[in-house]
């Protein structure tokens, strides 16, 4: 057994208490009731990696919530890593579908339920547990520097203006995200890309005011049987997106490539099963895993007009809306997907209705090298503390900071999460396996002694 693992082990039953302590705090960042709290997770974000022994911390004002800095340097001549994660959670709702109320953590069948219990409080916790777990053992290799945002789930609207203020104090070799997943708990697995968002709102207004619908259903366009029609005509039967230029810059992979990305387990049958689906759907020619890593998507995320209360009410309504994501992939861009989208839109919509489309935030799709030293130190971790070298991956999810780092700082990031498909981020009953929480923190502790030495 390894000094990391008996330290973890040793220590399991605090780590955990610490962690409820940071999940018991709402801190929900786009609603602004819960502003208070997001701004407490900071300081205790703060407080806690001060007590693992960081140099300094500081919580950074910015003019959305504040970004948590802190380093730890051991010796210039090392190599540095600067950790990000993120603080803030997405909103519990719907609260009645939990089976433990999302703020009041609880341990289940080996699982930690709580809204951020996996995205990313959980993950990013092993971070601050790991320095203390290196720290206790005198064996922490490199510099470590933490960023460590509240802004993340609402677009980290500021980040890029912290990023482009301290590219001095920013200098790393690497960044270090735990804010993605592995295959399953048999197959660990390091995410080498990730897809990119654009993301838009759209209202088609018809009649004036809401009508009666049945004095005037028949004459006048209904919004929402437009709105449908439009949206339905977004894909076509081979599940293609039908917005024109929408795939011209869309990075087609070779054979090889593909054959890399297959080459990861993945049982559709089960899949279907665990999702509560009969037949799975997608892009004619690509399989789950390509659907997922490397293929561009369209969504509606919700859809909304007339009359959802309770009861029947007879109402053709005067206007209808729908927020549609689309997920992007190299070399996409999202502005330039915004345009297409806002054009494509504005174009097929019929005379009788007018459409107005706004873009919400996006983010950039982003892939790392797969040979670099980073993740040659990651393999010989999960080597270490799993006993099986990793796959790598391409996640259909989105950290459109990673390639602003790449960008801005010049650095890649090594995406070393450990979270599971079943772990429910953003849905009801999140959670994150106690055996994933304690292995990544040896895993990480793992990673810097390999990657000191390269
Ligand atoms: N941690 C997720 C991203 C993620 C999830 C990556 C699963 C890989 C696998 C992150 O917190 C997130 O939710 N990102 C948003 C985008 C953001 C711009 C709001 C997403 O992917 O929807
Ligand atoms: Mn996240
Ligand atoms: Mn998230």
């Amino acid at each position: 057994m390894s000094t990391f693992q008996t330290y973890v082990e040793e220590n399991q039953d605090r780590f955990l208490d610490e962690l409820f302590d940071l999940l018991r705090i709402p801190s929900v960042s786009t609603d602004s009731k819960f502003a208070d709290d997001v701004r407490r997770t900071a300081d205790f974000v703060k407080e806690r990696l001060l007590e693992a022994k960081v140099d300094k911390a500081e919580v950074v004002e910015t003019d959305g919530y504040p970004i948590v800095y802190a380093e730890k340097m051991v010796d210039p001549s090392k190599p540095t890593v600067l950790v990000y994660g993120h603080y803030d959670v997405q909103p519990a709702d719907p609260y009645e579908l939990w089976k433990s109320p999302p703020f009041e953590p609880e341990i289940r069948d080996g699982k930690i339920y709580a809204r951020g219990a996996c995205d990313d409080k959980g993950q990013m916790y092993m971070h601050v547990k790991a320095l203390e777990t290196m720290l206790a053992n005198d064996a922490l290799p490199c510099n470590v520097k933490f960023m460590i945002e509240g802004e993340e789930e609402v677009g980290s609207n500021h980040l890029a203006g912290f990023v482009k203020d301290n590219r001095e104090k920013l200098q790393a070799d690497v960044v270090l995200i735990s804010d993605t997943g592995i295959i399953d708990n048999e197959n660990p697995s390091i995410t080498v890309g990730l897809r990119g968002l654009s993301y838009m709102e759209v209202e088609v207004a018809g009649p004036r005011v809401d009508l009666h619908s049945g004095m005037f259903g028949g004459t006048v366009a209904n919004p929402i049987n437009v709105l449908c029609q439009m949206i339905a005509s977004l894909h076509d039967e081979q599940g293609r997106i039908t917005i024109p230029g929408f795939y011209d810059k869309v990075v087609e992979l070779s054979q090889e490539e593909r054959a890399e990305i297959n080459r990861a387990p993945q049982d559709d049958e089960k899949y279907k099963q665990e999702l509560g689906v009969q037949k799975l759907t997608g892009e004619d020619g690509y399989t789950t895993l390509e659907r997922i890593g490397i293929r561009p998507t369209l969504d509606v995320n919700g859809i909304w007009g007339g009359y959802i209360s309770e009861g029947a009410k007879t109402v053709l309504p005067s206007k209808a809306y729908a927020k549609i994501s689309m997920r992007l992939v190299p070399n996409q861009h999202p502005d330039e997907i915004d345009e297409l989208f806002t054009k494509h839109f504005e174009s097929i919509a019929p005379e009788t209705v007018q459409v107005k489309v706004s873009p919400h935030h996006g983010g950039e799709p982003a892939v790392v090298p797969t040979d670099s030293p980073a993740i040659e130190a990651a393999k010989q971790a999960f080597q270490d503390a799993w006993g099986k070298e990793p796959f790598l991956t391409r996640e259909g999810g989105s950290i459109p900071i990673v390639s602003l780092f790449q960008k801005e700082l010049g650095i890649d990031s090594l995406l070393m999460g450990f979270g599971l498909d079943e772990d429910a981020i953003h849905s009801p009953n999140e959670s994150y396996g106690v055996f994933n929480f304690l292995k990544g923190i040896e895993t990480i502790s793992l990673f810097y002694q390999h990657f000191a030495k390269a």
